[in-house]
């Protein structure tokens, strides 16, 4: 209920809305004492969203999970910036900021949860990978069937070798500095999309999978897994 009021007014115009070029000032305006509220809308599955479930997840922000009906999607639709999900809303006091696109969201709540990096270089490193996750995750999303067989293995297995000689690079178990960032949180989501494939493929790349066992041991992301609604795609 409380997003679809906060469509509405977002629809009505009522609110002095921004948009992401004013990040800054977005939080820079607002109350302290005015606590946000963040809802993440997408469908009622994974998808591209569940990665940053994963994020908010190990952020330790709550938020309003919002899976849409596919039902319901195109009236909506037209609301949504680029008429696309998923959208991130973060509402706090009278300010209210609207994000679309998988790898802009990420990034933001990355920036605003420490999963960036320490410096502009790591930051760069960090959005190198995760752009390249990005297109992987596109590229893989096209293999729509569930035939885990040809073009979709060698995809991954030619991503996974990129990923696995970064891990060997850097000694401290992560893909860029010394502490979790929001490209680990990616690949380790990501490689559920293997689904009953992903343990003999990951025999292969011990380092991405180790990463991916230290990712799912973290206590915030473990309970997530633990909670979550387990769907198809
Ligand atoms: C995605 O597919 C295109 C076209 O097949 C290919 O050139 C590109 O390297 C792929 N990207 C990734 C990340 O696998
Ligand atoms: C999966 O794809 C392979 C070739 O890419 C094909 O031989 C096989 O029949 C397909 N299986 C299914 C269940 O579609």
């Amino acid at each position: 209920m409380i997003p679809f009021i906060l469509l509405l007014i977002f629809a009505l115009n009522k609110f002095n809305y921004i948009d992401c070029v004013k990040t800054k000032q977005f939080m820079q305006c607002c109350s302290p004492f005015e606590v946000p509220i963040y809802t993440l809308n997408y469908f009622d599955m994974g998808g591209q969203a569940e990665f940053l479930r994963f994020i908010l997840a190990e952020a330790g922000q709550p938020y309003i999970d919002n899976r849409i009906p596919i039902a319901n999607w195109p009236a909506l639709r037209p609301i949504f910036p680029f008429e696309q999900l998923p959208v991130l809303e973060i509402q706090q006091g009278e300010y209210f900021l609207v994000l679309a696109h998988p790898l802009a969201i990420s990034r933001y709540l990355a920036q605003s949860f420490d999963l960036n990096g320490r410096n502009p270089t790591e930051t760069a490193l960090i959005d190198m990978y995760g752009s390249q996750m990005g297109e992987l995750h596109n590229n893989i999303s096209n293999h729509a069937s569930s035939n885990l067989t040809g073009e979709f293995i060698q995809t991954w297995n030619k991503n996974l070798g990129f990923f696995e000689r970064r891990l060997e690079k850097n000694r401290y178990g992560y893909l860029v500095g010394s502490k979790l960032s929001w490209a680990d949180l990616y690949l380790s989501q990501l490689t559920e999309f293997l689904k009953d494939e992903k343990t003999r493929i990951l025999e292969r790349y011990p380092r991405v999978k180790q990463l991916d066992l230290k990712v799912r041991s973290s206590p915030r992301i473990s309970e997530w897994i633990k909670k979550r609604t387990v769907t198809e795609l």
